[in-house]
């Protein structure tokens, strides 16, 4: 099989199927997109058709290409990421990107990231701002270890895993500049779900409407900020509002959501 063979093998033209095997293409062989086209004649060693082939099976059974590939880029990084961890979303760049405003390069501020999954949100903010301390938790071991891997595959320092449901991973006493967060909440009903079966579902829903983990990190977030600090979480494309009742009501002030690259509505920041 040659790589013009290979292009045309899953999907129709134009589909998404059509681009994941370019995709998957791709890392295959360690060539960028530009390669892929010109050296359409190239024949797939062995090893790599069977590979491929092995591949395009799991996508077919609905699969999401970056756990068939094990990896998924995200901001400046590419992460490792296995069925325990949720598969880093585009649109929490931007919660990345404000975090980043608000924390000068010259600044050793102490940043939280609660429920760090693949180590997304800290990891990017670590390798941008390298005076700044991070603690990143989740309540899933796999998922910690996962994290801890991307850190030394991206060669990061200056993040710290700890275990346990939300704040109760950290000791009393500790104060942080900012605290960010990408907790689940989708609603446990939403019909979205039918398309997400791959993901571990406790990375993903919350009751309360989606809303449950939101209100526990708002409403505690007070206790764990220091004097000025910022809270910035991720939410639902219809959840700013709730949300930033939440964040009035815990005392929070310059409360504002910024929406992410479609249009939606998707972060939520306010100071104490
Ligand atoms: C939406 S995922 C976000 C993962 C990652 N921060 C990202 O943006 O790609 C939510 C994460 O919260 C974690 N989580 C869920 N409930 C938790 C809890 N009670 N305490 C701590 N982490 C929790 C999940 O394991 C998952 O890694």
């Amino acid at each position: 099989m040659n790589i013009a063979q290979a292009l045309q093998y899953y999907g129709v033209p134009d589909s998404f199927e059509r681009r994941e095997c370019a995709w998957l293409l791709e890392y295959i062989l360690g060539i960028n997109h530009l390669t892929l086209k010109y050296k359409s004649d190239q024949s797939l060693t062995a090893d790599q058709e069977q590979q491929f082939l092995q591949a395009i099976e799991r996508l077919k059974q609905g699969e999401p290409l970056a756990y068939v590939i094990g990896e998924q880029d995200f901001w400046s990084l590419t992460l490792k990421v296995t069925p325990a961890t949720l598969i880093p979303r585009p649109d929490t760049e931007i919660l990345v990107e404000h975090a980043l405003v608000l924390i000068q390069p010259s600044q050793d501020l102490q940043v939280l990231d609660l429920g760090t999954g693949s180590g997304a949100i800290a990891l990017s903010i670590a390798k941008e701002r390298q005076l700044v301390n991070i603690i990143a938790t989740d309540f899933s071991i796999e998922a910690l270890k996962i994290a801890q891997q991307n850190a030394l595959l991206n060669q990061i320092g200056n993040v710290q895993f700890l275990q346990g449901s939300w704040y109760q991973a950290l000791e009393s006493g500790q104060r942080f500049d900012v605290i960010v967060s990408n907790p689940p909440y989708i609603d446990e009903q939403d019909q979205h779900l039918i398309d997400l079966t791959h993901e571990p579902i406790t990375a993903l829903t919350a009751k309360n409407n989606g809303m449950a983990d939101l209100k526990v990190i708002i409403g505690q977030a007070p206790q764990w900020l220091k004097p000025d600090g910022w809270l910035l979480v991720e939410h639902g494309y219809n959840q700013a509002q709730a949300v930033q009742q939440l964040f009035v009501q815990a005392g929070f002030s310059d409360v504002k959501t910024v929406k992410d690259y479609g249009g939606n509505d998707r972060v939520t920041l306010g100071r104490i």
